[in-house]
């Protein structure tokens, strides 16, 4: 299979997971990838990466502290993958497509809208590939959510409740994801939400936000759970606490544009937390919105079907060839790899869409649309008043995202 020469940029923790996704694409029969480069201002993070990937994938990438200079230097470069701290997303993507690469970047798009607009304009400009690497909609189960909404199953959506709330003060991952112009726990969790009730049902029309920083300062967790030698040094480096000023827990209701609502309630803070999932339609529920390593349950007539009840029930859901290759049960539940196959997936796509022409599903627009949905929450709630997704995507109302925008000179 022809393969496309990749670069990754950003070799922290999730840049070393995207090696390891790489490794399980590598496993089948639809590898389109080589990895030939590792870029990251940190000269030892890209060492590590390299360790992993000279391990796993069987060669060494070369590694750079500078982008400009891995493209100047990598014959037959065709694409980057970008998975550097949210920050930084729009000044490295941007610069990628002025050198004439097509670019898969992670979730969220960007620090903010602004950035966001910044990398479309760029994107466009150079006439490359602009593509989200949002892995939750990707998984089994919430593809066939999805099938079970667009074929009738429930009838048409009225109402949606996606409640993920938990309870502590712990320093989550990183420090970054506690400060504001860093990319708080809301944007950076919260992107996989938007994308996951904008896929099942549609754009999101206005929003009605509450939002919250209960736990100003954050401890060091008591262990770590990763047993990745980066995740390791970086726990061991990590203060036992740290100032957040980032939102830690919000609420809203989103009116969508098919006229349902969908009632929110996110966030990682305080002693209490709840969580559930459904979707309400006119004739049953869905429990559940699917997303990584989940499953859904489908309520019809009173009767309650199991994930895998309906997929005996629905021999019509198919999967696409490499899904169904990495999940033959069409489940992903309790496998461990499944983070890893989701990223498998989106590498696949990418270079599918460079080699042979296609076009990618989580582009520029709807990464955008993801992140101001988020921001349509924290300004809605700074504004007092709900907020058009129309004035937050034009970027009308910004009055939470200006101080970041203005710190990172893209106002
Ligand atoms: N899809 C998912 O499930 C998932 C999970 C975790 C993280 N992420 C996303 O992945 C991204 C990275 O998160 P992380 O946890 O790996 O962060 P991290 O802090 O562990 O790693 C970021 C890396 O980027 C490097 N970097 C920063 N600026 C750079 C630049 N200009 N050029 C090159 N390298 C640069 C840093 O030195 C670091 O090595 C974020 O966007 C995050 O939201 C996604």
């Amino acid at each position: 299979m022809e393969q496309m020469r990749l670069g990754l940029v950003g070799c922290g923790g999730m840049g070393t997971r995207h090696i390891y996704g790489m490794h399980q694409l590598a496993q089948t029969p639809f590898n389109n990838i080589e990895l030939c480069a590792l870029c990251d201002v940190r000269r030892e993070n890209a060492e590590l990466a390299a360790d992993e990937a000279e391990k796993l994938l069987g060669a060494r990438p070369e590694i750079f502290t500078d982008l400009g200079e891995m493209a100047r230097r990598m014959p037959g470069l065709a694409a980057v993958d970008v998975v550097t701290d949210p920050s930084a997303h729009h000044t490295v993507v941007c610069a990628a497509l002025q050198l004439g690469l097509h670019v898969m970047v992670e979730k969220p798009m960007a620090i903010t809208v602004r950035g966001c607009q910044l990398m479309l304009d760029a994107a466009h400009q150079a006439g490359r590939i602009l593509s989200i690497a949002e892995n939750f909609r990707r998984d089994p189960s919430a593809r066939l959510a999805n099938h079970l909404i667009r074929t009738g199953a429930i009838g048409s959506p009225y109402m949606g409740l996606f409640h993920s709330l938990a309870a502590g003060n712990h320093i989550f991952i990183t420090p970054w994801r506690h400060q504001r112009d860093k990319g708080g726990f809301i944007l950076d969790l919260g992107v996989h939400f938007t994308d996951l009730i904008r896929y099942q049902l549609g754009d999101i029309v206005e929003v009605y936000g509450d939002a919250r920083l209960v736990e100003p300062i954050r401890h060091k967790p008591e262990k770590n759970y990763s047993n990745y030698k980066f995740y390791e040094q970086r726990f061991a480096a990590m203060d036992d606490q740290i100032d957040a000023d980032a939102d830690d827990t919000t609420q809203a209701v989103f009116k969508m544009a098919n006229g349902a609502t969908v009632n929110w309630l996110v966030g990682s803070s305080g002693h209490g937390g709840t969580s559930g999932e459904c979707i309400l339609g006119k004739d049953g529920s869905i429990q559940g919105f699917g997303g990584r390593g989940g499953t859904i349950s489908l309520k019809q007539r009173g009767q309650e079907m199991t994930h895998e009840q309906i997929l005996a029930a629905h021999p019509d859901f198919t999967m696409d060839p490499l899904t169904a290759h990495m999940f033959p049960s069409g489940i992903s539940r309790g496998d461990p790899n499944t983070d890893l196959k989701l990223l498998a997936y989106q590498q696949h796509e990418l270079a599918a869409a460079v080699l042979d022409n296609r076009k990618v599903e989580v582009d520029g627009i709807e990464g955008l649309k993801d992140v101001a949905a988020i921001y349509a929450i924290l300004e809605s709630s700074s504004l007092r008043r709900a907020v058009t997704m129309t004035e937050i995507e034009n970027g009308d109302a910004d009055l939470y995202q200006q101080p970041i925008n203005q710190n990172l000179g893209i106002n």
